[in-house]
């Protein structure tokens, strides 16, 4: 046996692509992470100086996951989490944002990057009472990543299904509902589905994405708020619906509400 095959680590990190930049790469380097490469940088600051704006988007984006799980762990009393499009690992992830509300909180996490993969220790910090785990596959094979998770959740259970900034990178949009739909079909009602996706409210993020999209990575599709809503189709959409992230419950209203960003997202529940 070669030493990579007896460390899928080593192996993840043998196969990571550093000449094209990657989504989860760029995304880490706008939310302030290390984990990602010069091609990364090149690309994020190329796209920073067309659409400014992207970091406080992505800042935006993280902390209406934060108050998304928060809110499914403390009030909706949800125990399972399926993280789909996970990213490398951040300051507060799914689990530790999960787990500190109730500890005996199961997360799964899944990616097709092989950066994500080769971090993946470090999202697989649980609490001794619950549980976390981290699967590689692609979203675009549903009954894979059904059947993996199903070793660490209870589909009987209600499920929060996570597709956070993820299927952008599905290009055709009945492609991206029909996945939706595949995923939700799995859950028993009372469980929720979070979404997020950025948004073509902005005339310089089109341009920053027609900018990067021509430049070798896997595209990304910005969408409009209506096509967001259209992921939700079928489940009752908690308040206030669809909304930009910053507005979605921010935590104080008291100066007003925040100012808008142009990734849009909400929280539904399957009856
Ligand atoms: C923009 S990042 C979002 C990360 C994180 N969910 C967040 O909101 O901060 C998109 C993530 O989706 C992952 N991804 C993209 N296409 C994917 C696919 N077809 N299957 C699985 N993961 C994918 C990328 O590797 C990346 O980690």
């Amino acid at each position: 046996m070669t030493d990579e095959a007896e460390n899928p680590e080593r192996e993840a990190f043998s196969k990571i692509d550093t000449s094209v930049p990657q989504s989860a790469r760029i995304w880490n380097y706008w939310l302030g992470g290390k984990d990602n490469y010069e091609v990364d940088r090149v690309a994020g600051d190329a796209f920073r100086a067309v659409f400014p704006g992207i970091e406080t988007g992505a800042r935006a984006a993280r902390y209406f996951l934060a108050r998304a799980v928060r809110q499914l762990a403390a009030e909706e009393g949800i125990r399972q989490f399926l993280d789909i499009g996970t990213g490398l690992p951040n300051v507060d992830n799914t689990h530790q944002i999960a787990q500190r509300v109730a500890p005996e909180s199961r997360i799964v996490y899944v990616d097709n990057d092989q950066l994500v993969l080769a971090h993946a220790r470090a999202l697989l910090t649980s609490t001794p009472e619950g549980v976390t785990n981290y699967v590689d596959a692609d979203l675009r094979d549903p009954a894979t990543i059904l059947r993996e998770a199903a070793r660490t959740l209870d589909f009987d259970q209600p499920v929060a299904l996570m597709l956070m900034g993820i299927l952008g990178h599905i290009e055709d949009y009945d492609e991206a509902r029909s996945i939706v739909r595949r995923l939700v079909d799995a859950l028993p009602p009372g469980s929720y589905l979070v979404q997020y996706d950025s948004t073509d409210t902005s005339k310089a993020y089109v341009e920053a994405i027609q900018q990067y999209n021509e430049g070798g990575s896997i595209p990304y599709i910005l969408r409009s708020p209506e096509q967001i809503e259209g992921f939700f189709e079928g489940l009752e959409l908690l308040e206030p619906g669809v909304a930009s992230c910053s507005r979605w419950r921010p935590d104080t209203e008291a100066l007003g509400l925040p100012a808008e960003v142009h990734q849009y997202g909400g929280v539904a529940l399957k009856r």
